[in-house]
């Protein structure tokens, strides 16, 4: 049966069908403005608009852009503040009256390139970063994620790292590609400190760019794009849902 994967960004709420043998789209993706403000009643009817799109029924996987803990969002960097503390999973299904799993939008991504793409049978320490409007990450230890990491958040350059290197900060300073990528070289050498991965995989909106900053990328791990690029998260969102359900 084909899943319908959601993913909320900060500029957009994007809604698949997922065809989860092959870790693919078996649907054309739909999209909506993500409401501003950015509350929780405007979003779950953005949620509940893309459900009756596809004129769906079955369980709905959606990643969260921040700390989903049990269901419960527990940070909004980049939605309204409304949202701390709220059981997203049961708002989400209320309102579409059907089950809705939610988890973090880095680690649904997490979970696809691990089943499907950059990730599949990778042994060692792999970190996952989404590159977007904030950054989000997924760590991933031969085959297991470890969710809710939010390494966007570390401290770094007097801020959290993501005011430093998103693509929204890229976007904010005007940075060309060359001179984001130093920025963000600095950032990957930092997490390497702390956590010596053996691989970072680039997602998010970035990664499509990723010839432009290759060359910047001058840490000891190996660096490479999401292999299922910004689908990513749509696809992990999907495969959550099914996992979920079966329980
Ligand atoms: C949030 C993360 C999220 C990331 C990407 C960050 O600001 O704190 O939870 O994964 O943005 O959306």
């Amino acid at each position: 049966m084909d899943i319908l994967g959601i993913d909320i960004g900060g500029s957009g709420v994007k809604g698949a069908l997922v065809d989860l043998e092959k870790g693919a789209f078996s649907s054309e993706r739909h999209r909506i403005e993500t409401p501003r403000p950015a509350t929780k009643n405007a979003v779950a009817e953005t949620i509940k608009r893309i459900v009756e799109h596809f004129n769906y029924q079955g369980p709905v996987g959606c990643g969260f852009p921040g700390i989903i803990h049990n269901g419960v969002a527990k940070s909004a960097a980049n939605m309204h503040k409304n949202w701390v503390d709220v059981d997203a999973e049961k708002l989400f299904s209320d309102v579409c009256g059907q089950e809705v799993f939610v988890l973090n939008d880095a680690d649904a991504a997490g979970i696809a390139e691990l089943e499907y793409g950059a990730g599949k049978g990778l042994k060692g320490l792999a970190i996952l970063l989404t590159i977007g409007t904030g950054i989000g990450s997924a760590l991933i230890k031969d085959g297991t994620l470890i969710p809710n990491t939010e390494f966007g958040h570390l401290e770094f350059k007097g801020d959290i790292a993501e005011k430093y290197c998103s693509d929204a900060a890229r976007e904010r300073l005007d940075l060309k590609w060359d001179k984001w990528g130093k920025r963000f070289n600095q950032y990957l050498l930092h997490l390497e400190r702390l956590f010596s991965p053996d691989l970072f995989i680039l997602g998010g909106g970035a990664s499509k760019k990723f010839d432009r900053y290759e060359h910047e990328l001058k840490n000891e791990a190996r660096v490479i794009p999401a292999l299922l690029k910004n689908q990513a998260g749509i696809i992990g969102a999907a495969h959550y849902a099914a996992q979920r359900s079966r329980k």
